[in-house]
């Protein structure tokens, strides 16, 4: 299966852990229906790590939990799609997943079946307790083969963290996404950590498979399993701008049944979803700045470019970048007509630059149209 733009939806693990259950997992699937959230293209919902028995059953299958999911995982995965949305669930190639239940590891092919026979169609596999002699990619090369003749498209999402040069191999094993960082957490620090990790990995985000820098902990305020300090609601702005910029995979870790408006318009922004969404999928590059103050962009499937202009530092920031930095310079004879598009703010650089105050942890980000002077 080809998986052309970066998946979108919510996933249990940030705040729920291994607290999942029917009840959960329908509520939320109304709540991604009722917010809009499903129409603003959120329609994946995953079952993270915490959902089976410790033990599997007599023929080798995974066993949902009798009390999480007295039904099991088809009349879940039935409900999901009668509202237009997608189950995803958890396994891992190790010998148990993170959270200490079975894995996958030598049980690749029936798992897959099981998933298939479910009517699951995402798959996030980690990498936890995989056994030493065994190399990553062998493993998930066994996974992609199994989901790949399972009989029913199922999206595989890598979780290797980047461990063992992800990036060199994960494009070998069929995975449509790949973790490229460490596990989020609920605090600035850890956004500006896997931001930053992000930069050395641009080259290797591509159509099919894409750098998924970690589910959103947009919305979260501190609350939940990764909750720890919460950010305010700029730096979750500034969070998910980054995510769109890069074309990262955006599943949602919040508690979707109760956001605020604030949190809500920060998801739904259609203008921004649309940055992540772009069908070309060109590569973002720096355009200029270091580590903490800088300026990427994207060249978008419409000629546009997407810019972000971001403060990840803790005083403000005039920022300011030269058109010839991104290859336009003066003998093209064009500027840029740029929408902001959190204020909708519309504006023009001038001919050869751009300059704009930028807030500490703040960020701007533009739709800039490249326009004849
Ligand atoms: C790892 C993954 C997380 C989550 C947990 C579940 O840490 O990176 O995203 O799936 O395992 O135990």
């Amino acid at each position: 299966m080809i998986v052309k733009t970066p998946p979108m939806g919510w996933n249990t693990w940030n705040t729920f852990g291994i607290n999942i259950d029917e009840k959960l997992i329908k509520e939320s699937a109304d709540a991604l229906v009722q917010t809009g959230l499903a129409d603003c293209g959120y329609n994946y919902l995953v079952m993270d790590d915490g959902w089976s028995e410790h033990k599997r059953d007599e023929n080798n299958r995974l066993v949902p939990d009798h009390v999480k999911f007295p039904n099991g995982i088809a009349p879940v995965a039935d409900y999901l799609h009668s509202k237009g949305l997608k189950l995803g669930m958890y396994s891992c190639c190790g010998y148990q997943t993170c959270a200490a239940y079975p894995a996958s590891y030598e049980f690749e092919f029936v798992d897959a079946e099981t998933f298939a026979e479910w009517g699951v169609d995402f798959l996030k596999y980690d990498y936890c307790y995989k056994p030493n002699n065994e190399p990553g990619q062998l493993l998930y090369r066994r996974m992609g083969t199994a989901l790949a003749n399972c009989g029913r498209d199922i999206v595989f999402s890598g979780c290797s963290w980047g461990a063992d040069n992800t990036h060199e191999w994960i494009k070998s094993t069929g995975a449509h996404m790949w973790r490229s960082t460490g596990d989020i957490f609920d605090t600035w620090d850890s956004i500006k950590t896997l931001t930053k990790a992000q930069n050395p990995l641009f080259p290797y985000n591509g159509h099919g498979c894409f750098n998924d820098m970690d589910m959103l902990v947009v919305g979260m305020r501190g609350k939940g399993n990764v909750g720890f300090a919460g950010c305010t609601d700029v730096e979750y702005r500034t969070h998910f701008s980054i995510w769109a910029l890069c074309g990262s995979p955006l599943m949602i870790g919040c508690d979707i049944r109760n956001m605020s408006p604030e949190i809500a318009a920060i998801l739904k922004n259609k203008e921004v979803i649309a940055i992540d969404q772009d069908p070309a999928y060109n590569q973002v590059f720096r355009v200029t700045g270091d580590e903490d103050r800088f300026v990427w962009a994207r060249l978008l499937a419409n000629g546009d470019y997407a810019i972000g202009m971001v403060n990840l530092s803790d005083t403000p920031w005039r920022a300011s970048f030269a058109l010839s930095d991104m290859g336009i310079n003066g003998t093209c004879k064009r500027k840029l007509d740029m929408k902001e598009l959190w204020s909708g703010e519309e504006t023009s650089s001038l001919e050869g630059y751009f300059m704009v105050d930028v807030a500490a942890h703040d960020c701007k980000l533009y739709r800039a149209k490249v326009v004849k002077i």
